[in-house]
């Protein structure tokens, strides 16, 4: 039943990310200015004719790394300069949770080119993270986006340790690659089950740096939605759902009394199934991740109904999820753009003859996932006695992993409060409230679904900016 139990939040974790992309133009590279900018046009992972990209005079750069020569195992990634002064800021590491850090993060989310609905082009996104960051995006692990392995027996061993481990190789060997960041101040950043990769990569760094010379200055993490404790996250899933009329008093008074989520055997008590059956069968209805944007109606191809049961019974079925609240209806853009012969070659995918096959999410990963945690508050206790800063920001119009999820996690966690509950302020409007603790900030995104930049580009990336300075968020208008 245990195993039952990881399955179900495997697949829910599964679902978390779903959207698609576009195409392409001229780019100019600004100049090299000095030596150690002449290394790097060495690299030969530099992009330089991207279809469709609009101009910016940053450098970007693409292309696998191998973290097991032997079983020919490697990652993808795609990490932009930062848009001034890159030897200046510090090096951020994106993780979307299960599906494409590329076609999540970086194309719909906070990277410099958004993907575009209309026409053949990439759009600039005047609010990306690198901005204030050298900001990396790695597909992982093997099996989503572009990573792959050429043996199969590894998708056997796929889970949280596997997933650590291969980062954690990928940055070590990206730092051979890239020696100017070696020594840079290092962040980690992601959403919704990179709530449970990031402390994990970040846990795993942290222990491996006894060894000065294979040492990352890691700084600190910053988590958008995150799963974080299994059995808060249900009991917070579940009274989100009461607490915002998608359930019934009736349906939410038998979860109460007949589920106990700290339990292995949740899911053997008939009424409690089928009370959160009945949840989720209310959340298929309208989208979970966005509770009061539209659903897409535009394409019968998109069944929107139907899809949460599907991926709740057989998860070779599960489909992946459109995310609401940017543009409902866009959802093949993202596989288009990647599957052209000239992005593959341009992003040093592959030759442009011999294509990969990308796709945003690879459900198929989650049907052997060997190891999920069930709780990652430990890993945060040790990482904030090490020091490192720790910040957790949640919209709250998501119904995913919902801002109560992440309240009841965090309480458990029981730090002192240093700063109370107050609103925060982004051009003279109030953007969430937040709560400081001594080694965590908890900040909410007023009106936000689950992917937070997609629905508040300008705030998310002030919040970027003072967790990266560790600066209190603005408190007056
Ligand atoms: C992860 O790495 C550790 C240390 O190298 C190793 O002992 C362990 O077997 C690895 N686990 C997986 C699942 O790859
Ligand atoms: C990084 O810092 C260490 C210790 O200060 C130094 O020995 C090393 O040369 C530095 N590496 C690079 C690439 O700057
Ligand atoms: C530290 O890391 C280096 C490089 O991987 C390795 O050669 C060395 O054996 C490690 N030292 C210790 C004490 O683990
Ligand atoms: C959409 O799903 C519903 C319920 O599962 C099903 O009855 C319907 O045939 C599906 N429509 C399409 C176009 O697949
Ligand atoms: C690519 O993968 C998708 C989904 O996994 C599959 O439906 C499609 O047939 C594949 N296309 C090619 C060319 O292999
Ligand atoms: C998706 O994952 C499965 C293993 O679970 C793997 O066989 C398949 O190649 C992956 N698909 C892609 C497009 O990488």
């Amino acid at each position: 039943m245990r195993a039952l139990f990881i399955f179900l939040s495997l697949v829910l974790i599964a679902i978390l990310f779903c959207i698609e992309p576009l195409e392409g133009s001229r780019h100019k590279v600004r100049p090299y200015n000095n030596d150690k900018e002449e290394k790097l046009l060495e690299n030969n992972h530099l992009v330089t004719n991207l279809p469709g990209q609009p101009e910016v005079d940053f450098r970007h750069y693409a292309g696998y790394i191998t973290v097991d020569e032997k079983k020919e195992r490697a990652l993808f990634y795609w990490f932009y300069e930062a848009s001034s002064h890159p030897d200046e800021k510090p090096l951020v590491l994106w993780l979307n949770g299960g599906c494409s850090s590329v076609g999540y993060g970086a194309t719909q989310e906070i990277g410099p080119f958004l993907v575009d609905a209309d026409g053949g082009a990439l759009k600039f996104n005047p609010f990306a993270w690198n901005k204030e960051a050298n900001m990396l995006f790695l597909e992982s692990p093997v099996g989503v986006g572009f990573s792959y392995t050429h043996t199969t027996s590894d998708f056997d061993n796929l889970g949280d340790v596997f997933t650590a481990n291969d980062s954690y190789e990928f940055l070590q060997k990206w730092f051979l690659k890239f020696p100017t960041y070696r020594n840079r101040s290092f962040y980690i950043a992601g959403e919704s089950y990179a709530g449970k990769y990031v402390p994990e990569l970040a846990e795993l760094i942290h222990d491996r740096n006894y060894n000065s010379s294979i040492y990352i200055d890691l700084k600190g993490i910053l988590m958008g939605n995150p799963e974080t404790s299994d059995p808060d996250d249900w009991r917070g899933l579940v009274d989100y759902a009461w607490s915002h009329a998608v359930v019934s008093d009736e349906t939410h008074k038998i979860i109460r009394e007949t589920c106990d989520f700290n339990s292995d055997n949740t899911w053997n008590n008939p009424d409690c199934s089928q009370g959160v059956d009945e949840v989720l069968k209310q959340y298929k209805e309208i989208d979970i991740y966005s509770l009061y944007t539209a659903v897409c109606m535009a394409k019968s191809t998109k069944n929107n109904s139907g899809s949460m049961e599907v991926m709740f019974k057989a998860s070779s079925k599960m489909m992946p999820r459109i995310m609401g609240g940017y543009d409902p209806c866009l959802d093949d853009y993202a596989r288009s753009y990647y599957n052209r012969p000239d992005v593959q070659k341009a992003l040093h995918v592959s030759d442009g003859v011999q294509l990969k096959n990308w796709s945003i999410c690879n459900f198929t990963i989650f049907s052997n996932w060997a190891d999920s945690k069930p709780s990652v508050l430990p890993i945060y206790k040790k990482l904030i006695s090490a020091g490192l800063r720790i910040w957790v920001y949640s919209g709250d119009t998501d119904g995913r992993v919902p801002v109560l999820s992440t309240r009841y996690s965090l309480n458990a966690l029981g730090l002192p409060i240093t700063k109370p509950w107050r609103p925060w302020y982004h051009e003279k409007q109030v953007s969430g409230w937040y709560q400081e603790y001594t080694g965590l900030t908890f900040a909410t995104f007023r009106g936000a679904g689950h992917a937070v930049p997609i629905f508040k580009p300008s705030s998310s990336l002030a919040l970027f900016t003072h967790f990266l300075e560790a600066e209190s968020l603005p408190s007056a208008r």
